[in-house]
């Protein structure tokens, strides 16, 4: 005989409860698109599974974000989360801007279900990529970014190593 089915081991298909700040952001995004000028920008995720991210900077001579923008391929939690994101580092130095964690971008959200806190690892990951790139274009790291990827850009890297092996068991490379 067949085993049974895990239905009890499934996550719930019970519809996700966001809260207003997501579901408004989700709704209304702030500094969406894309930017042409960007003085750095760097991609997260994988269209493959679905879930990608591309974050643009404009950053000021004094190293200040004066400008950001972001598009997404995620869910409704990601595109909240990418959107606070931007909000949260205009005008702020590229050294704060990199401080902020996903854990941040979570509580200015007013909190995320706990299935959807990747969502915004990824746009926090992108955001620390962008930032990164933008200093080893430059020649040299500052001693605030650490030489290893932190825990957002690794899962970002994560995420993408999963979609190109997933793309291949099913073949859709
Ligand atoms: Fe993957 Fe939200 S970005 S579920």
């Amino acid at each position: 005989m067949f085993e049974e089915f895990p239905y009890e081991e499934l996550p719930s298909r019970v519809p996700l409860l966001y809260g207003r700040k997501v579901l408004e952001l989700f709704r209304n995004p702030k500094n969406l698109g894309r930017m042409d000028d960007a003085d750095a920008m760097a991609y997260a995720g994988s269209p493959v599974c679905g879930d990608m991210i591309a974050m643009y900077l404009k950053i000021s001579d004094e190293e200040v974000v004066e400008k950001a923008k972001f598009e997404s391929y995620g869910c409704a939690a990601n595109i909240a989360a990418a959107s606070i994101l931007t909000e949260m580092i205009t005008d702020k130095k590229l050294e704060e801007a990199w401080k902020i964690s996903w854990r941040d971008v979570t509580k200015e959200l007013g909190g995320l279900p706990s299935v959807k806190y990747h969502c915004g690892v990824l746009a926090v990951g992108a955001l620390r990529r962008a930032i990164r790139n933008y200093h080893e274009r430059k020649g040299k790291l500052p001693d605030w970014i650490p030489k290893g990827e932190t825990l957002e850009e690794k899962q970002a890297l994560e995420e993408e190593e999963l979609a190109k092996v997933l793309s291949k068991r099913f073949k859709l490379e």
